[in-house]
């Protein structure tokens, strides 16, 4: 079998978007057994959050889906670009930071925003950061609908 396809979720924060931009997709290969074909993960640009778990309404927006997210904040830094395939961005600035830390072509080749391939999003639109503004369910119907762009793109089924 080919190796998995790496895909990295990056936010400012690593606790609302990202996290639930990983856990949708996670959720969406085990459904469809593509567990093994993918490794995911999920940082953020900033590391104000580090060693945190994602913020109690993005955990309780995911939870009345039934997912549970897990994960702990980290933060991204430039060695990532080796150890994923795919860098998935959650809105323009922060495509904007991972394109700063990028080191080569073939690293901003790797960059991507989220939203593009979302059929509903419009390009270059954002996933709304819910941390100041909530709308924390909104997100993560984004996220649901994008992330199964996502993986259509990357099954070659889009
Ligand atoms: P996220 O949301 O990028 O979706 O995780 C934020 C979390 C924390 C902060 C900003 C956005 N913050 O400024 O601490």
């Amino acid at each position: 079998m080919s190796r998995p396809i790496r895909v990295c979720f990056v936010c400012l924060g690593n606790i609302c978007r990202s996290p639930t931009a990983e856990a949708v997709f996670l959720h969406l290969l085990a459904e469809r057994g593509l567990e093994d074909r993918f490794e995911v993960d999920s940082a953020g640009t900033g590391g104000w959050h580090v060693g945190e778990r994602a913020h109690p309404d993005t955990r309780a927006a995911a939870a009345s889906r039934g997912i549970e997210i897990r994960s702990r904040a980290r933060q991204f830094v430039a060695k990532d670009f080796d150890a994923f395939d795919y860098v998935v961005a959650m809105d323009g600035s922060n495509h904007r930071d991972l394109l700063r830390l990028a080191r080569t072509d073939e690293d901003r080749a790797k960059v991507h925003l989220f939203r593009d391939f979302d059929p509903a999003g419009a390009p270059g639109q954002g996933v709304p950061d819910p941390y100041y503004e909530g709308g924390f369910d909104a997100v993560y119907d984004i996220c649901e609908a994008a992330a199964e762009g996502l993986l259509a793109h990357l099954t070659g089924r889009a």
